[in-house]
C-alpha cells in the first residue's frame, strides 16, 4: 500500500467529451518508465495514483510493466473503485501490426492488465518497425519500411474489429500526421477517437493540434512537461527544457508550484489531455490538481503560445527505413508523406 497523504475527489477532475459521447478524464497517469524506474514501481505509483483521484492511466505494451500494473488495477477494485470510473489506454507494438497478430496482441494485453475491456486502445506508431529495448538512437531495423496506407489499414481493420468484439471501447492513433490521419479518416469504418501527440509548452504544434479538434479527434499529450529527465540517447544538443522557460518560470513563481504544473495546467486549459509521468506521489498528485484550481490568466496562456520552440524531443530515429534522410521525414512535415 502506497502512503498518499492527499487526495482529490476524481469528480472534481475536468472530463473531455469524445466523438463517442464519452467522457475521459482530462489529466491521465504515462506509465513510460524509460529504463530509470522498475515495473513494480510504476505499477505502484498507478496504485497511489487511483488513491490520489486518477481514473485515467496511459499503458502500453512494449513499457514491459502492464502485468504489474494489473495487479495495481485489481488492488484499486478490491478498494472499492468500479472499472467504469477508470479509463484505461493501451498501445498496440510496431512489431504486432501483422493482420493475424492484433486480436491475439490485445488480448493478451488484456489479460496482463486483468481487464475484460479497454476504454482505448492506440496503434503506438504507424510504421511495423521496431527495435530492442534501450537501442541507441542510431540502432536501425534492418527491415524498417516507411508508411504504407495499404497496411494500416490491414491493421485498422483488426483495431475496429476488437470494437465490434467488444474488447475495445474506442480506437485511436499514435504518432500520426495530418496528411496519414487524412488516409485513415477517408478509409476507417470507425473513426479514431484520439490521437496521442507530443505537446507540450515548446512543441505545441498548433496546426495540427486545431486539426485534430476540427475533426473530432481528441489531442492527447505525451511528455506534457518536455520529459526533463529522459535518457540522455534521447537528447539532442538543440533541445530546449520546458520547465527552465522564462515564462514557465515566471508563471511557477506567482502560483508557488514547480514549473511542471504550469505545464499541465497549459495542457489542460488549452483542451488537450495531458500525461504525465511520475512515481513520486507529491508530483503525481499537484499533476492532477493542477486540473482543478487557479486557471492560467489570458495573458499567461498567450506568454505561453509565444514560448514555442518546435522542439520535438520524440524523434523516433531508431524507427527510420533505409532510404530516410533524417527523422524529419517521419513527420511529413511539408505535408506530404515521406516514402
Ligand atoms: N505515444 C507515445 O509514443 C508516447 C511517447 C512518449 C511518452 N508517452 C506517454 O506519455 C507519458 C509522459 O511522458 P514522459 O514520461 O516522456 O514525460 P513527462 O511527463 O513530460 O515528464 C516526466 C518527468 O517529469 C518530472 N515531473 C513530473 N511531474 C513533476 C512535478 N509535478 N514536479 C517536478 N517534476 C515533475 C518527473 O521527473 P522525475 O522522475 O525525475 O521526478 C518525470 O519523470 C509517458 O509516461 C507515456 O505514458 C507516449
Amino acid at each position: 500500500m502506497s502512503t498518499i497523504l492527499e487526495k482529490l475527489d476524481p469528480k472534481s477532475v475536468p472530463q473531455r467529451k469524445l466523438s463517442s459521447g464519452a467522457e475521459i478524464p482530462a489529466v491521465g497517469l504515462g506509465t513510460f518508465g524509460s529504463d530509470r524506474f522498475t515495473a513494480d514501481q510504476i505499477a505502484e505509483a498507478v496504485l497511489g495514483a487511483i488513491e490520489a483521484g486518477y481514473r485515467h492511466i496511459d499503458c502500453a505494451a512494449v513499457y514491459a510493466n502492464q502485468k504489474e500494473i494489473g495487479e495495481s488495477l485489481q488492488k484499486a477494485m478490491r478498494m472499492g473503485v468500479k472499472r467504469e470510473e477508470l479509463w484505461i489506454t493501451s498501445k498496440l507494438w510496431n512489431n504486432k501490426h501483422a493482420e493475424e497478430d492484433v486480436i491475439p496482441t490485445c488480448k493478451q494485453t488484456l489479460k496482463d492488465l486483468q481487464l475484460d475491456y479497454l476504454d482505448l486502445y492506440l496503434v503506438h506508431w504507424p510504421f511495423p518497425n521496431h527495435h530492442g529495448v534501450g537501442v541507441d538512437v542510431n540502432s536501425r531495423d534492418p527491415h524498417a519500411v516507411p508508411y504504407i496506407h495499404e497496411n494500416y489499414m490491414k491493421t485498422w481493420r483488426q483495431m475496429e474489429k476488437l470494437v465490434e468484439m467488444g474488447l475495445v471501447r474506442h480506437i485511436g492513433t499514435s504518432n500520426m500526421t495530418m496528411p496519414k490521419l487524412n488516409l485513415l479518416l477517408r478509409d476507417a469504418k470507425i473513426k479514431p477517437v484520439a490521437n496521442e501527440m507530443e505537446l507540450h509548452p515548446h512543441f505545441q504544434q498548433p496546426e495540427f493540434f486545431k486539426y485534430c479538434i476540427d475533426n473530432q479527434i481528441a489531442p492527447i499529450g505525451f511528455s506534457p512537461i518536455g520529459s526533463p529527465t529522459r535518457p540522455d540517447r534521447d537528447k539532442t544538443p538543440d533541445d530546449t527544457v520546458d520547465i527552465e522557460d522564462p515564462v514557465i518560470v515566471k508563471i511557477a513563481q506567482r502560483l508557488n508550484v514547480h514549473p511542471a504544473v504550469v505545464c499541465v495546467k497549459w495542457a489542460v486549459q488549452r483542451g488537450q489531455i495531458p500525461i504525465p509521468f511520475s512515481i513520486r506521489p507529491n508530483e503525481y498528485f499537484t499533476n492532477l490538481k493542477a486540473a482543478t484550481a487557479e486557471p492560467l490568466t489570458d495573458e499567461e496562456m498567450r506568454e505561453i503560445a509565444g514560448a514555442d520552440k518546435k522542439n520535438r524531443l520524440i524523434k523516433g530515429q531508431v524507427f527510420l527505413w533505409e532510404a530516410a534522410k533524417d527523422w524529419h521525414d517521419l513527420w511529413d512535415e511539408d505535408g506530404k508523406i515521406a516514402s
